[in-house]
């Protein structure tokens, strides 16, 4: 079994006043694995997610107390900016795409490291794991639907080559093919490129197989937590998230 690659202790996060979006959580990430987060609306998924990734300061959320360390180094409150320099990057729940640009060139544009041929290599290896990508390039991002943006902003978020990737909601928005799509591209990238995930998803059916740990948040605060297989078989997840009764 291989090390935490995260490690989050009593994580704590508020947008001001009294109140907070996340409540004292501790969640650990292994290298190499996949962990999923579920919730039901408003339970704290995205705040845990910002927590972790980093809040810029024009955004109103902060930490207020806990510590998360990445890759055995306390990166507590550092910016989304500083994060991704580190190899810890997060798809919003609505990814944002230069509308006006074409596909492409919202691929291109992502500050990618190294030389203009790996560069180009490496947008070539993306968008040959995404199909739906590679028959759009020449289209304007504008014209994407919200769902067909997001699978965009998850292809541009791989060309950073992040070491941990989080996604809020990889499937919001998605037919039930683009959701298999996007699930089989996440199951490629892990294969592939090792990278370990954390990932928000509602969709539990779609999540469930790929899968290794799962944590679910209850108004902020970790009420389940195990092997993907053990919390996705618990009654408690059936009868909320698959609607099974047991
Ligand atoms: N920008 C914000 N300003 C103030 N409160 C916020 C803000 N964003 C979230 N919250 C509050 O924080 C709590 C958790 O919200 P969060 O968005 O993290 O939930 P979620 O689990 O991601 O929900 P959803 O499934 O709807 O995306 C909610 O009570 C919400 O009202
Ligand atoms: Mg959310």
């Amino acid at each position: 079994m291989n090390g935490p690659l995260l490690e989050v202790r009593s994580l704590t996060v508020s947008y001001g006043g009294d109140s907070v979006a996340v409540d004292g959580v501790d969640l650990v990430v292994r290298e190499g694995e996949v962990c999923l987060v579920l919730g039901a609306n408003g339970a704290g998924k995205t705040s845990l997610l910002r927590g972790i990734g980093g809040f810029a300061s024009s955004e109103p959320g902060r930490v207020r107390g806990g510590r998360v360390t990445f890759a055995g180094a306390d990166v507590t409150g550092l910016s989304p900016r500083a994060m991704a320099r580190r190899g810890l990057v997060l798809v919003p729940e609505e990814a944002k795409v230069f509308a006006s640009l074409t596909v492409d060139e919202n691929l291109r544009a992502v500050p990618m490291s190294g030389g203009r041929a790996a560069r180009r290599a490496l947008v070539d290896e993306v968008t040959a794991m995404f199909p739906f990508i590679a028959e759009r390039l020449s289209l304007p991002a504008g014209q994407l639907s919200g769902g067909e943006r997001q699978l965009l902003g998850i292809a541009r978020s791989l060309l950073l080559k992040p070491r941990l990737l989080m996604v809020d909601e990889a499937s919001l928005g998605l037919s039930p093919i683009a959701v298999e799509m996007v699930f089989d591209m996440l199951r490629s990238v892990v294969a592939s490129w090792g990278t370990t995930l954390l990932v928000v998803e509602q969709n539990v059916r779609a999540a469930q197989s790929i899968s290794d740990n799962a944590y679910v948040l209850e108004t902020g605060s970790v009420v389940l937590s195990g092997p993907a297989g053990d919390v996705l078989g618990s009654e408690r997840v059936r009868q909320t998230y698959l609607g099974l009764e047991m």
